[in-house]
């Protein structure tokens, strides 16, 4: 259920036990929700390594591209069943700072996915309150990507769910820039770097997700990942569905999380 939603009907109120035992069921389930932040899994922020276009593609006998455009489509497919997860922020690692080592044909790909992705869904963002951000330094795009990613994280500042797409992002990079930063501004502490990074404003982050059967961070969140939950699993990326995220979370919702203590 989503924030500051009433966990049961009101209005047109019918008399009697039925109605009563619906209420009580409706406050524990608040009850419940407002302990575990929200949701019932209790996660507000998940993050994904989106592994196996090109492994996806040569299985299915289809040129790489096809593999990535497929890819787009499970993350539009996810972005569209977000409201109903309960999560709060959703962080997809898209092109990292490694990245650019891939052949230029590959590269252009991705970055024509990247743009015809945010035209064609910016007005279904802004409808369903998806608000976008992006981490990792952007700016080093081509001006006409930067120019309408800009446009587009103005254009949903408004919406509640978070969409954050990490481009041009190096974990490793991104904490040497917050820990300079914060060297800038005073001392460096592990609070300091933290409030320093592109995540600064995202919730803290609950699980990490890896497609593909690889098992590995490769640069990504490396610093918030510090007390995340894992999740590896096989599925290549353009098959991974919302049931697959729905999986993840219930996983996570059976971890005893203990942050270093006992
Ligand atoms: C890994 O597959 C995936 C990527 C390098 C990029 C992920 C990009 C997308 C899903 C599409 C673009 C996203 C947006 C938001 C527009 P791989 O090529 O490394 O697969 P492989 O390991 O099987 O070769």
């Amino acid at each position: 259920m989503k924030n500051g939603a009433l966990p049961f009907r009101v209005g047109n109120a019918s008399a009697g036990p039925d109605r009563e035992a619906e209420l009580r069921r409706g406050v524990a389930e608040a009850m419940a929700e407002a302990a575990t932040g929200g949701s019932e899994h209790g996660a507000r922020h998940v993050a994904i390594i989106m592994d196996g276009n090109g492994r996806w593609a040569k299985r299915n006998h289809v040129p790489r591209a096809v593999g990535h455009q497929r890819g787009v489509e499970s993350v539009r497919r996810l972005v569209r069943s977000l409201e109903g997860m309960g999560l709060d922020c959703l962080t997809l690692y898209a092109f990292s700072s490694e990245n650019w080592k891939r052949p230029d044909e590959e590269i252009a790909d991705l970055m024509g996915l990247l743009r015809r992705f945010v035209k064609k869904d910016l007005p279904e963002f802004i409808q369903n309150g998806v608000r976008l951000k992006i981490i990792g330094d952007y700016r080093q795009l081509d001006s006409d990507i930067v120019e309408m990613l800009e446009d587009a994280l103005e254009r949903t500042r408004d919406g509640k769910t978070i969409l954050a797409v990490a481009l041009n992002y190096g974990s490793q990079q991104e904490i040497a820039r917050a820990a300079a930063k914060a060297a800038e501004n005073g001392e460096v502490t592990p609070e300091s770097i933290t409030a320093n990074l592109d995540t600064a404003d995202l919730p803290p982050l609950d699980l990490l997700i890896r497609t593909s059967g690889e098992v590995r961070l490769s640069n990504f969140l490396l610093w918030q990942a510090a007390y995340s939950e894992m999740y590896f699993t096989d599925v290549l990326w353009p098959d991974f569905t919302p049931e697959h995220l729905e999986a993840a979370l219930a996983s996570f919702a059976n971890r005893e999380r203990r942050f270093g203590g006992r």
